[in-house]
């Protein structure tokens, strides 16, 4: 029954079952952690073969010895893969350490402190304030790059198609301040929507409007990592930027963490030769190389994209149990209730809830109390502020499934205590 309609005598019964069924929940002294979305263990063995892939030849296709040092752009072979991956030419491509987000945070700071287009083009040294579009909900850590370097925030609320595209458009040909944007264009973090072909050509031809030295940070952190259905890849965002002359206004950013090892995989860094030159010459005065080992071993696992999307589809045979397991529960348990709404993600690893406005931290405050970690409400909002304190993100891939099965448990009676408890003293005023 929906939860508005309820009479109240009937809301006062269903809250003491729900305080009842909590506490029984409490008393399991549990310790559930559904926060990070992180590759399980039984993820991580599909890329064994890494360790030893190498078996002492650690020669490139060109004889290159990538014991040492040199080669800033990457060896071919991992340069023709993460072109293939993001669509790009290899040439518009550098291949770094095992952390995207480095990459990001390297490109943003090196824009900040130093200039896309000489000194005097430091955002830092601008009039006011760097600022930036940050799609909601989104990337926490995306936010915390900006946070630490200073860039003002500004939300700009996802459609289920990508951002609303009119609201970008208004503030970056409003504001000279605004100086970019962050994206994730397939299965996002943590809403899983795809941007559709119209967001892509739209976004493609934001650099006509903007400001100069305007750059879109193109995460395309979840690429490959489909779980099932039918969602097509979003287009590519370069043919887009070719057509409109704005290949200078996004870059590209991907990596293997959730396809190898999270913490010993290898990122790239897509966008034009310009782009490529510029991050070339700033990476360079931090490095001697990269980790070209780490890249053969790479290529010798995973040598195109075909084997790519095989062994994605071996970790989606996995992932796919747990977030069935979500869906279910949560359907059970407050389908058309009126209690909350959530996605149902083709990929990523998220999902995405809203409960009733004002409900999210206790929500998240009530599941910690009965052993289930949270995400916290808010996090996926500058400044960790949501204004409807509404969302909740999920991300079941790294519990075993019993464990998803029961902190989703644990989940929906929080949620449905947390719901009814708000009305029932609603109506008491
Ligand atoms: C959207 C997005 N970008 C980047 C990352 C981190 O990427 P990496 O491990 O390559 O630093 C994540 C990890 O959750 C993510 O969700």
């Amino acid at each position: 029954m929906h939860i508005d309609t309820m009479e109240t005598t009937a809301l006062v019964r269903a809250e003491a079952d729900l305080e009842q069924r909590y506490a029984a929940l409490q008393a399991e002294g549990l310790d559930l952690d559904l926060t990070r979305g992180k590759p399980a263990g039984d993820q991580l063995v599909l890329s064994a073969a890494l360790d030893g892939s190498l078996d002492g030849d650690y020669r490139t296709e060109n004889g290159t010895d990538t014991r040492g040092y040199g080669g800033s752009d990457g060896i071919a072979e991992a340069r023709r893969l993460g072109a293939a991956w993001l669509e790009l030419a290899p040439e518009e491509l550098l291949i770094g350490g095992n952390s995207s987000l480095t990459l990001m945070y390297l490109y943003l700071l090196g824009a900040h402190r130093f200039g896309l287009d000489g000194p005097r083009s430091a955002w830092a040294d601008g009039p006011a304030a760097a600022r930036f579009l940050c799609p909601v909900p989104g990337y926490d850590r995306h936010f915390s790059i900006c946070e630490d370097l200073g860039i003002e925030m500004i939300p700009v609320p996802m459609t289920g198609e990508g951002p609303d595209m009119d609201r970008v458009e208004a503030l970056v040909s409003g504001d000279p301040g605004v100086r970019g944007m962050w994206c994730v264009p397939r299965y996002s973090n943590p809403t899983g929507e795809t941007y559709s072909a119209d967001t892509v050509r739209r976004i493609a031809a934001l650099g006509r409007i903007a400001a100069p030295g305007f750059r879109v940070m193109w995460d395309n952190a979840y690429a490959v990592h489909r779980l099932g259905g039918e969602t097509p890849a979003p287009e590519n965002v370069m043919t887009h930027c070719r057509a409109a002359g704005t290949e200078d206004s996004v870059v590209q950013f991907a990596s293997t963490s959730k396809v190898t090892f999270a913490g010993a995989g290898i990122s790239f860094f897509g966008g034009s030769r310009r782009n490529v030159d510029w991050f070339r010459a700033r990476l360079s005065v931090m490095t001697i190389g990269p980790d070209k080992v780490n890249q053969l071993r790479h290529v010798r696992l995973l040598p195109d994209m075909d084997a790519v999307h095989s062994h994605m589809e071996r970790h989606a045979g996995l992932l796919r149990p747990k977030f069935d397991c979500v869906r279910r529960r949560l359907e059970e348990g407050l389908g058309n209730r009126g209690i909350g709404r959530w996605t149902d993600p083709g990929g990523g690893y998220f999902v995405s809830f809203w409960s009733r406005p004002g409900l999210a931290k206790e929500t998240v405050r009530l599941a910690s109390e009965a052993g289930v970690r949270l995400t916290p409400a808010g996090a996926a909002f500058p400044y960790g502020e949501d204004p409807e304190d509404s969302h909740i993100r999920l991300a079941p891939s790294f519990p075993p499934l019993a464990e998803v099965d029961r902190a989703m448990e644990v989940f929906v009676t929080c949620v449905e205590l947390a719901a009814v408890r708000s009305i029932r003293r609603s109506r008491e005023t």
